[in-house]
């Protein structure tokens, strides 16, 4: 029977509940470009403003998962992966997979690009010379196998509904939708089929969830489709006011993770990573790491000797990657101070505000089409907890011109946070 969308887009409009099998037919039309973009953005909005059932959520995912190949993997350690919900400075990715990696597990890995305000694994990878995102399903798996570890975005086989709905969504402004945000990380992550997923789930200023409640009932949501999908999992919900670590912005990130890796680097991106990573071993290989204590121990352990440097490395050469070529990369065109405009205790700068200035500088996307500029962002340079006097300099602002190192100047002074106590970095695991 042939999909009629518009009776399909009447229906959410509407409220009234839709079959599995048009959800199926809806996804998989999706994923071969049957349905025009203008249908789908449609679909989107009365999805954004009336949701869907738990049952049409599931659905909706497997759906979008099925829109392409689900990954068969051969004989081998357990694999697991862990997902954000998309956070401003979040590069867990980079440090949590070749972690996991070294630890013992299989980490097949499929991230997105930036949406939104948000910055995306992908982007930062790109800002090293050759890394490429775009391999084949095969080529993926292989390496996985080989070392452990890849990390590569959709392709044309890989959940491609997802990446029609990701692109649209961004640009409609209905992103903040729990079951739309469920399906579109259900949907890649249930097609590497792996044995454990744990999510990263954002609440505060710089995250789609903005309250401590939706972000748990995003947590609910993600562990649901995954229970009844047959994978075990676990949702930090983790706070997303500030960003993470000391520096927004592609390639100024990546310089972080790789402090990271070598055993340094700012403490919440460290231990935000050890944490997620032993949840990835309870929950994939709960005979080896029955407790989270042990494994966060396993965990700090594999990142201070080395190895799990050494599994970046080599995924980084697998890939095509020129570390070295990364290292000489210059700094932006213009690298301005950031001056605190009263005295008293900073506290870090507005996550939302971090986010969006970036992007207006190139950092991110408006359209899909958007070229990113790897060298730009923010970088902080005072503590968090620091007493500064007025005119301090508390950060950079790595620009492009002087009118954008201008313009994020004036956004960052204004949307400094002072006198506030820090609020923990996890807030939640369900
Ligand atoms: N990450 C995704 O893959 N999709 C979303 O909708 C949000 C974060």
């Amino acid at each position: 029977m042939t999909l009629n969308v518009l009776e399909l887009i009447a229906s959410a409009r509407d409220g009234r509940k839709v079959s599995r099998d048009d959800l199926y037919r809806f996804a998989s039309s999706i994923g071969s470009g049957g349905v025009p973009d203008y249908q789908v953005a449609a679909w989107l909005m009365a999805v954004y403003l009336n949701g869907l059932s738990a049952e049409e959520t599931m659905a909706f995912a497997h759906a979008v998962r099925d829109s392409g190949t689900v990954m068969r993997w051969g004989e081998g350690p357990p694999l697991a992966d862990k997902h954000s919900t998309g956070g401003v400075g979040d590069k867990i990715s980079l440090v949590l997979a070749p972690l996991a990696a070294a630890c013992g597990l299989r980490v097949p890995m499929v991230s997105g690009r930036s949406l939104g305000h948000t910055g995306g694994t992908l982007d930062k990878l790109e800002s090293i010379p050759g890394f490429d995102v775009r391999l084949s399903v095969e080529k993926f798996m292989g390496q996985v196998d080989e070392i452990g570890v890849s990390m590569i975005g959709q392709t044309s086989d890989l959940a491609p509904a997802d990446r029609k709905l990701y692109a649209l969504r961004d640009a409609t402004a209905t992103v903040e939708s729990i079951p739309l945000i469920t399906a579109s990380i259900m949907g890649k992550k249930l097609a590497e089929n792996t044995d454990a997923i744990v999510f990263d789930v954002k609440a505060g200023r710089g995250a789609f969830m903005k309250t401590r409640g939706e972000a748990l009932e995003l947590a609910r949501s993600l562990t649901r489709v995954a229970g009844d999908s047959g994978v075990e999992s676990r949702a930090l919900v983790t706070s997303m006011d500030r960003p993470l670590g000391k520096t927004v912005g592609n390639a100024l990130e990546v310089r972080e993770s790789l402090e990271v890796l070598r055993g340094g680097g700012p403490g919440d991106v460290r231990e935000l990573a050890v944490l997620l990573t032993a949840y990835m071993l309870v929950c994939a290989d709960p005979e080896s790491h029955p407790v989270p204590d042990g494994a966060v121990a396993f965990c700090r352990e594999k990142l201070d000797d080395g190895s799990a440097m050494e599994r970046f490395v080599r995924m980084v050469k697998y890939q095509g990657g020129d570390l070295e070529a990364f290292g000489k990369l210059p700094h932006a065109p213009v690298v301005a101070s950031v001056k605190a405009p009263r005295s008293g205790v900073f506290c870090g700068l507005d996550a939302y505000v971090a986010g969006e200035t970036v992007r207006a500088m190139g950092g991110g996307r408006y359209t899909m089409e958007d070229d990113i500029d790897p060298l730009v962002g923010w970088e902080r340079l005072a503590r968090r907890d620091e007493e500064v006097t007025h005119g301090t300099v508390v950060g950079l602002v790595h620009a492009g011109s002087d009118e954008d190192a201008r313009m994020a100047a004036d956004r960052f002074s204004s949307s400094l946070l002072w006198d506030m106590p820090v609020p923990p970095l996890v807030m939640e695991v369900v």
